[in-house]
């Protein structure tokens, strides 16, 4: 039968809406309750919406019942402080799973591609029913950071490299795109992320905002490049002797955010 995905996302796997003006809202985002929860980078997270409405950031599948990344609980605590990020997470009207701030520490390139990997929103997912995707709305005006997204974790060509000025928001198939954040700056990067459920909702609410895949590629050096290249195979290979001498097959961490 297959997933109900949205066209929007078919070719390229993310669409960019149009930005958000940040600067009318509070930094809702310095209130609300932080946890610590290794993810890809150095970062911590505020759950607004978790499986049973508690401040946690497990994946729903590893509750009891496990299920999918649906039906989170906004978690009253936590909405009361930043009722803002709530309304931006439902106004789609989609079906939201897991809906969080992330906190992210500079994150060089090179580490950013160490750090891509891909989301796990479709564990369980009932086929036939709506395929989860991942907004993203930048919250602090971090203009020399940039999303990288790739088909292809090892492989740069044709990576993506989408700035992050406050406001900007994305929708990413992020189960799909390998995926992270290059932060360049002294101050840690927050970005609100909220699983969506693919369907009429969202794609009404892609159109209202005039999603479009096409970007403007963020710029580069070429040095600054191929040092990254060389710092994700030295890590990943660190990584693999690390199990090898363990026994045991490097695996991926297939992590949030
Ligand atoms: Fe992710």
């Amino acid at each position: 039968m297959g997933y109900i995905k949205s066209a929007a996302l078919e070719e390229k796997g993310f669409v960019i809406l149009d930005s958000y003006d940040q600067s009318l809202d509070p930094k809702e985002w310095l209130d609300i309750e932080y946890v610590d929860w290794k993810s890809s980078g150095d970062t911590r997270f505020a759950p607004l919406a978790s499986a049973k409405g508690e401040i946690e950031c497990n994946g729903f599948w590893n509750h009891k019942p496990p299920r999918t990344d649906k039906d989170g609980v906004w978690i009253d605590s936590q909405v009361a402080k930043a009722p803002n990020l709530a309304r931006r997470a439902q106004e789609p009207g989609a079906n939201v799973g897991r809906c969080r701030v992330i906190e992210l520490q500079p994150t060089p390139y090179g580490d950013c591609l160490y750090n891509l990997h891909q989301d796990d929103n479709n564990r369980l997912n009932p086929d036939g029913t709506g395929w989860v995707v991942r907004g993203f709305f930048n919250l602090t005006d971090d203009k020399d950071s940039f999303f990288v997204l790739r088909e292809n974790r090892t492989d740069p060509q044709g990576e993506v490299r989408i700035a992050l000025p406050a406001g900007a928001q994305l929708i990413i198939d992020t189960q799909r795109l390998w995926h992270a954040t290059t932060h360049n700056g002294t101050e840690p990067r927050y970005n609100l992320i909220t699983s969506w459920t693919s369907g009429p909702e969202l794609d009404a609410y892609i159109e209202k905002y005039h999603g479009t895949d096409q970007h403007e590629q963020f710029e580069v050096p070429q040095d600054v490049l191929e040092h990254g290249y060389a710092e994700q195979a030295r890590k990943d290979a660190a990584r693999a002797a690390y199990y090898a001498a363990k026994g045991q097959q490097a695996k991926l961490a297939m992590s949030e955010a």
